[in-house]
């Protein structure tokens, strides 16, 4: 049975890891003559790239996928694919499976790569396919070209996770740390260069540890002073970075490399030094706020965002204490706050003294609220000064202004004309929000 439509509809769920894989799995449905479309009823493929950080992605995928059945039941020739993170643990292949029987193809995280056969095979067998690895295998490189959308590109440069800290089940899904060779991750950004791209984002679970696994090692230092020459590069940022991993040849490289953004995602997790072992996580508050000074005094005007987690098991109201404390010290301009969510397979999920929902949410709202107050704060130093701005297109709120960013990753919107696009504009900023600064450009 086939149908005769052409469109493929991806969900993308979870982080940019997650959003890069997207854009290299949309470049194989597009070499096999697929469209990508924005509306269902035009879809010959439903492509889900799932997530399984926390219960609740999961469970919205799931509704997701439940929601996609009418499609199915409409035009039996429709495919719908699932894979990614959720789909790499056993359970869920086994859930999907008998749940879910009008999923067509299942596949995880280390086959993704294999897209088009395993398509190709749904297709011709009119059965399903289900194909999940258990381990990762090499890097492959031979994927579709790039299409560069637009001023900025994410860029993947090493692939899964060694560090198992106690909660997090990414090691299981993702597998352990493959750096990409510098080579190919230089031509990537050269040829997106050429393309148009002026800032880049260097991916990886823990970006610190790049190269350590090559033949020949190359420090991530010594990669991002590579990326930094690649003519027609302007910015280059980089995550997520362990903090137990910052090295000082980091820190030189940040302060010495005109092309790196003042900006690090350091996640810091926890601010209790009890928790913190029991997260696995290989420092202490103490460790985390003598980094922070180090790379404040290298780095003039550094924006410092991090993650934390509230609730983890055994997160008494000291140790939560601790937490907002250590936020009140560290001043960081923006935090992605998660409730713990427990995850099978990872020891934290064993632990006795898991934590209610009430009191997670009770603590999760006390750390929003203080950090709200801290990033407006921070925000308000901004009055008056001048930024460099790079303007990404119109504000999607009110399109007589533009938008953009500057090098510590903040959202400015001013009111300006299309040729801006695509240039560096100085900008003085006038009015902030918590997560916006509004400003008008200075007369060149
Ligand atoms: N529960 C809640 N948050 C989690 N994270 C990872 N695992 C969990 C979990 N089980 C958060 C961490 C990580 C971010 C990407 O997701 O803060 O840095
Ligand atoms: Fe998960 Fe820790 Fe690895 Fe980050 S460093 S992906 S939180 S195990």
């Amino acid at each position: 049975m086939s149908t005769d439509k052409k469109g493929f509809f991806t969900l993308t769920y979870g982080c940019q890891m997650n959003e890069r894989d997207s854009e290299t799995l949309a470049g194989f449905l597009q070499d096999m003559g697929y469209v990508a479309t924005e509306d269902a009823e035009e879809a010959a493929i439903f492509l889900v790239n799932s997530c399984c950080v926390r219960e609740s992605a999961e469970r919205k995928i799931l509704g997701k996928i439940g929601e996609l059945r009418k499609y199915k039941m409409a035009d039996p020739g429709v495919i719908i694919a699932v894979g990614g993170c959720m789909a790499q643990q056993p359970h869920m292949v086994e859930k999907l499976r008998n749940s879910y029987p009008y999923v067509d193809l299942i596949f995880g995280t280390h086959n993704l790569h294999r897209l088009p056969q395993m398509l190709t095979e749904c297709l011709q067998s009119g059965e399903r396919v289900i194909d999940v690895w258990t381990t990762e295998g090499e890097i492959h490189e031979d994927l579709p070209a790039r299409q560069a959308n637009g001023l900025k590109a994410h860029v993947t440069i090493m692939y899964g996770c060694n560090n198992f800290c106690s909660y997090c089940i990414v090691p299981y899904v993702r597998g352990r740390e493959r750096s990409r060779l510098p080579g190919d991750v230089i031509a990537e950004i050269t040829a997106l260069a050429v393309q148009g791209v002026q800032e880049v984002t260097l991916l990886g679970q823990n970006v610190n540890s790049y190269g350590k696994d090559l033949e020949n090692p190359l420090s991530f230092a010594d990669l991002l002073r590579q990326v930094g020459q690649v003519e027609g590069i302007k910015r280059v940022r980089f995550m997520t970075s362990h903090p137990k991993d910052v090295e000082p040849e980091l820190i030189a490289a940040m302060a010495e490399v005109p092309a790196l953004c003042p900006h690090i995602h350091l996640p810091v997790q926890a601010g209790s030094d009890r928790i913190l072992r029991a997260m696995n996580r290989y420092y202490t508050r103490q460790d985390y706020l003598l980094l922070l000074g180090r790379l404040r005094a290298a780095v003039p005007h550094l924006a410092v965002t991090t993650d934390i987690i509230v609730g983890f098991p055994g997160e008494t109201d000291e140790d939560f204490a601790d937490t907002l404390d250590l936020v009140r010290k560290a001043q960081f301009d923006h935090a992605f706050t998660f409730l713990y969510s427990k995850r099978s397979g990872t020891p934290a999920a064993e632990l006795p003294e898991q934590i209610d929902g009430e009191t997670k949410r009770n603590r999760f709202q006390q750390l929003l609220a203080l950090q709200n107050e801290i990033s407006l704060a921070i925000n308000q130093r901004l009055l008056g000064q001048v930024v460099d701005v790079l303007v990404e297109g119109r504000s999607k709120n009110d399109a007589t202004r533009l938008t953009g960013r500057t090098g510590s990753n903040k959202i400015v919107v001013f009111p300006g004309d299309d040729q801006l696009i695509g240039q560096t504009v100085a900008v003085k900023i006038n009015e902030v929000r918590t997560w916006t600064l509004l400003g008008e450009q200075l007369a060149k």
